[in-house]
């Protein structure tokens, strides 16, 4: 089929990026520049990407992600999820191409009771959510609310270690210990990444909006998921005891929000996608690790 759409995505070799390279649809011409060819540090290097391409979109996947790390660099945090990601919306309305953007879960601090809807204010813990935050600030801004942005939680899948590798590694080795007082909606990537291609064929579709897979979950929850689907699969020899601690006995530089789960209804709705649990969609990434 020819291609109908040039799209051109940043951080193509993220979860986000290797799940969007891997599912891009027939009628789309994905362009996955390396980061020396489009790095979010350098503005002329989103320029001239973005004059080469002459893309129909662009989809800024790539993110200054280490959470942790982020509390001792705040400057490199910000210059990549905020001033990076605000110069490429820039360079790509220059252009007149449309721009989707992802953000966080993290940019709320967890006192809710309720899914977080996109209209509730923002009020970030962590230096990291701070800077995804002035990121979708930015790139609304220079839109003129043109853009999508899109926040998701709980990413895991191919392409970069996450908690469901960092899991199967520890269990390995022995007994874990897993927070069980914050909560939230683990995600495949795979799934956002269908999220974001349903919305590129909808490009009336624009402003904030929520994406994360159905249902809820603690970390110690979402860990004792691995293990059992692990074990079932035989990526596991042998299930070890995993203990339900509190956040105040793993101390973290980061503060990360107790509740972050988001209301995506609307934007299912939106984007015509059923809701998938997030314990099938692990299922599902569990398996295609095996070849199954
Ligand atoms: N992971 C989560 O749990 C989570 C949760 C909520 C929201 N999100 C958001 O979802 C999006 C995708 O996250 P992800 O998990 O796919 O991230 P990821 O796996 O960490 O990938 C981020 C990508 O961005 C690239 N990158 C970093 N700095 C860059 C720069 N200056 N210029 C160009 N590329 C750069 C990285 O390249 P290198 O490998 O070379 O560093 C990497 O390929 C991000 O916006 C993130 O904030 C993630």
């Amino acid at each position: 089929m020819k291609a109908e759409l040039t799209v051109l995505l940043a951080g193509s070799d993220g979860q986000l990026g290797t799940a969007l390279r891997r599912t891009a649809p027939d009628t789309v011409r994905l362009l996955t520049p390396a980061r020396a060819e489009l790095d979010l540090l350098r503005v002329d290097t989103m320029n001239a990407a973005v004059q080469a391409a002459r893309p129909d979109v662009v989809i800024n996947a790539a993110a200054y992600t280490a959470v942790e790390r982020a509390e001792s660099e705040p400057a490199l945090a910000h210059a990549i999820n905020a001033e990076g990601a605000t110069a490429l919306a820039a360079a790509a309305e220059g252009a007149g191409a449309r721009m989707i953007h992802i953000s966080t879960d993290f940019v709320f601090d967890g006192r809710a009771s309720r899914p977080y809807r996109p209209t509730d204010p923002a009020a970030p813990l962590s230096v990291y959510g701070a800077s995804k935050l002035a990121g979708e600030r930015g790139v609304a801004a220079c839109t003129r609310g043109r853009a999508l942005v899109v926040r998701t939680a709980w990413l895991y899948g191919a392409g970069a270690p996450n908690f469901v590798t960092t899991m199967l590694g520890r269990m390995r080795e022995g007994a874990v210990r897993v927070v069980s007082d914050q909560v939230g909606s683990p995600t495949w990537s795979r799934s956002l990444a269908a999220a974001i291609w349903s919305a590129v064929a909808r490009p009336a579709l624009s402003g904030l909006h929520h994406w994360a897979d159905a249902g809820v979950a603690s970390w110690y929850d979402f860990a004792v998921a691995i293990q059992e689907e692990a074990v079932a699969l035989g990526l596991l020899e042998r299930a070890v005891s995993i203990d339900p601690i509190q956040t105040q006995d793993y101390p973290t530089q980061a503060r990360r929000p107790p509740y972050s789960v988001l209301d995506v209804h609307e934007t299912r709705v939106a984007l015509a996608l059923p809701p998938v649990h997030w314990r099938t969609n692990l299922r599902r990434m569990l398996a295609e690790t095996t070849g199954g």
